[in-house]
């Protein structure tokens, strides 16, 4: 299969890479694309060098599907021109997920909403991914009412100019800045731009993709979203509150049953999920799972992955295995 990564420079397109590598996605010829700053640099995928070139020459080159990770702006100018050639776009961006004529896709949980029609693909927020993977067997379970969830996420969920941040900070060096404030030794309690509602966009984005990827508008969510100094993953806190009661062990192994999910709970021997072991995974850990004794019918857990993997990366490249296992593409 062709296939275009748009934005292989950055930091999910070089993930992509990588991912279509380890899981021997069906690759034929690679077209990296990234913007005129990078055309003609070489990318190398599998020992063979490939030249970067424009969005306007890949589509050219008729790629049978392209991974898109290079911001909503260029999503928005070429993910239709490339549709409209036939070629299929898995889209990192916002750009079109709440648009309604196109599907949000998580396979794990809504994967069955792909079909023919569907030229371009919106992959999810990376904090709201993660958090869904492990909401979807409870929410079949038990009925999920509301979602009160805090994030802790990675400098590497900003791009290449905030991981130069960080390190710039860590080295004493003076450069360019991704956040208002120093990174290192800090927490910065704001994600994206904020909205009328005193809310950022990261956290509404957490709210309404919930919804559609559950398919399920009466499940209540509230976000606070966080960055800090750290780069192997995003954490978030859940308290989640059911409908119906729930038994702790049957949480767990409801958990551990959900494909893509590992549970990693172990208190009396210090196992709970940590960014630094979730670095370079495809898959979502789980732990910190016990019961909120505050009010009846609510857990509280820990979900911690890879924003560039499942978060970006992982997922893209589940929707295009999806895709060629439907004949889609
Ligand atoms: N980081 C994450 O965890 C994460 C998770 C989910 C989704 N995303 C989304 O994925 C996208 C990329 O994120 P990133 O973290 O990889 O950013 P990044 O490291 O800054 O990389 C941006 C990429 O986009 C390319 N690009 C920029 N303008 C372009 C244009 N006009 N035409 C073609 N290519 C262009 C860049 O190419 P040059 O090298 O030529 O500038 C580079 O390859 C964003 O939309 C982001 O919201 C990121």
């Amino acid at each position: 299969m062709k296939v275009a990564v748009v934005g292989a420079t950055g930091l999910v397109g070089t993930e992509m890479l990588t991912v279509l590598a380890a899981r021997n996605f069906p690759v034929t010829e690679l077209i990296p694309v990234a913007s005129e700053r990078s055309k003609g640099k070489e990318i190398e995928f599998k020992g063979k060098k490939y030249k970067v070139v424009t969005p306007s020459e890949a589509i050219a080159l008729k790629p049978d599907v392209a991974l898109f990770s290079a911001g909503g702006d260029t999503s928005k100018e070429f993910a239709p021109k490339f549709a409209e050639a036939g070629i299929t776009v898995i889209d990192n961006s916002s750009a079109w997920r709440m648009d309604p004529t196109k599907k949000l896709v998580v396979p794990e949980v809504n994967g069955d909403v792909l079909s023919v029609d569907d030229k371009i693909i919106a992959n999810p927020n990376c904090s709201t991914i993660q958090m869904v993977v492990a909401l979807k067997p409870l929410h079949d379970k038990y009925k999920i009412k509301r979602v009160v969830v805090s994030t802790y996420q990675s400098v590497t969920g900003t791009g290449v100019k905030a991981v130069n941040q960080l390190m710039d900070e860590r080295a004493g060096k003076d450069g360019e800045k991704a956040y208002p404030y120093p990174i290192d030794l800090n927490v910065i309690p704001h994600i994206d731009v904020f909205q009328e509602n005193g809310y950022t966009k990261e956290e509404m984005k957490m709210i309404l993709e919930t919804n559609k990827i559950m398919r399920d508008d009466s499940i209540k969510v509230t976000a606070t979203t966080v960055r800090i100094p750290v780069m192997g993953g995003h954490s978030e806190s859940l308290n989640i509150e059911f409908e119906n009661d729930f038994d702790v062990n049957d949480v767990r192994a409801a958990l551990a049953a959900q494909s893509g999910c590992i549970v990693v709970d172990d208190p009396a021997s210090l196992q709970y999920p940590m960014p630094k072991d979730a670095h370079g995974k495809d898959e979502v850990f789980v732990g910190r799972i016990r019961r909120d004794e505050s009010q009846p019918n609510t857990l509280n857990m820990w979900v911690v992955a890879d924003n560039l993997r499942k978060g970006a990366a992982t997922n893209a490249v589940q929707v295009a295995e999806l895709l060629a296992a439907k004949g889609l593409i």
